[in-house]
């Protein structure tokens, strides 16, 4: 099978190196990739958020199978001028991306299908705006409704800074403070049958502790050894089946990617958000625990076929990955500089620990930072702690002028 790769980050770099260990997948290319995902396929120049172009892209290189990684060309329609092509395509319509793309619309969805949600007010105007945020209280949950690369969302005590944020917003999603630890579960879907992957945990903040601003994601571990062995088949039957459905009742069935974000509150499971696509950095630690072949289980949920797959075998290791930020991330990054330590991770850490890039390219010799996040170090080992040593061992290794990363990634939960 020839699978294209839509994508430049660190997911699409988890997405090619699982592709490329899979005997299924004859040819691996990528587009626009990024200088780590060189090493694992063939890199093309293209307009990413251009369906014509990728989906001519596709048919040149003959590829079986596009996935397209993040979600901003998903909103633009890529997958679906991919499909009209006659490719099968990994990823939702633009009507069905909505569910990420407007925080309104999934409301919706979720109100439609009976979703549990924190209960929330859509405003337009400043007046609107102070009504919802006296309704709620503190602290306040401000959340643009478009898309934000995970930083339109302001959670704060503060309600100057709550109104403030959401009178520069167009249209504003003000709702409910849910309490309690997020989960991350991804499910794979043809639109009709869903097949949950392993939960994760993500890192939303910048710094240690969960301090600092919200960022598009720091760090993540997986297996959650503290939630309860239930939690996958509660989220399948309240969350994630009955979201399919409604995407399909309404005609704008939803295949690709599910990806709910929980929090689990003393009231129970509650979805603070859903994305259209792959999570980052969660698929990097999702993906290193799943040994079934990826490339079959992305081309059954293109094809319309999940019903047919075989159960998803998943490895007992736990899994980390750690984000290296460039300097000010998650505000205007400074890029341009070298990155050192690359061949050391791959003579001493591997197999168990591995670079995944994200903002990197090639100057010369030379990797450069041209990112927020520049690159991902991903580890696996038989428990947490293992994992953890593993992945912080390389992340030493590694040299980036001003960079930043966390050092608290997947600590608590490796401790209990
Ligand atoms: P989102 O982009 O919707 O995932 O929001 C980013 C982050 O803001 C989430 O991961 C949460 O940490 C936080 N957040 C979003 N909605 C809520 C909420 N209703 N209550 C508490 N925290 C929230
Ligand atoms: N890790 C959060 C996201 O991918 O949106």
């Amino acid at each position: 099978m020839k699978v294209l790769v839509i994508g430049n980050g660190a997911r699409e770099h988890a997405l090619c190196r699982s592709l490329s260990l899979d005997p299924g997948v004859t040819a691996l290319h990528c587009a626009p990739g990024n200088a780590g995902i060189a090493e694992v396929a063939e890199l093309h120049q293209v307009d990413a958020l251009d369906g014509t172009a990728v989906s001519a892209l596709a048919a040149e290189l003959g590829a079986d199978l596009v996935v397209v990684g993040p979600e901003a060309p998903l909103v633009a329609g890529v997958a679906d001028a991919v499909r009209e092509a006659g490719i099968p395509v990994f990823g939702p319509s633009r009507e069905a991306a909505e569910l990420e793309g407007s925080k309104a619309f999934a409301k919706e969805v979720m109100a439609g299908a009976g979703v549990p949600t924190a209960r929330s007010y859509v405003c337009t105007t400043p007046a609107e705006v102070d009504e919802a945020l006296d309704a709620f209280g503190a602290p306040y949950v401000v959340k643009d409704d478009g898309l934000a690369a995970g930083k339109g969302v302001v959670v704060t005590g503060d309600i100057e800074a709550a109104a403030a944020h959401a009178n520069a917003c167009e249209r504003v999603v003000i709702e409910e403070y849910l309490d309690g630890p997020e989960v991350s579960l991804f499910a794979v879907t043809d639109g009709t049958t869903v097949i949950p992957l392993q939960p994760a945990q993500d890192f939303k903040r910048a710094l240690d502790g969960d301090e600092g601003p919200n960022t598009g994601g720091m760090g993540a571990y997986s297996p959650l050894p503290w939630a309860d062995p239930k939690l996958v088949d509660e989220v399948m039957q309240t969350v994630l089946q009955p979201t399919v459905d409604e995407m399909r009742r309404r005609g704008t069935p939803f295949s690709g990617l599910l990806y709910a974000g929980l929090a689990i509150t003393s009231r129970g499971v509650r979805v603070i958000e859903f994305n259209a696509r792959f999570g980052d950095p969660e698929t990097q630690v999702v993906l290193a625990r799943l040994k079934t072949p990826l490339a079959g289980v992305l081309l059954a949920a293109a094809n319309g076929t999940l019903e047919d797959l075989a159960p998803l075998r998943w490895s007992d290791d736990a899994a980390v990955t750690v984000v290296v930020a460039s300097h000010n991330y998650p505000a205007t990054p400074r890029t341009g500089d070298p990155i050192t330590g690359l061949a050391e991770v791959a003579a001493q850490d591997a197999p168990h620990a591995y670079v995944l890039h994200a903002g990197t390219k090639r100057a010369g010799d030379a990797v450069v930072s041209a990112g927020g996040r520049v690159l991902s170090v991903t580890a696996t080992g038989e428990n947490l702690t293992e994992a953890r040593d593993r992945a912080y061992q390389a992340v030493s290794r590694i040299h980036l002028d001003g960079s930043q990363y966390r050092t608290d990634i997947a600590a608590k939960a490796a401790d209990a």
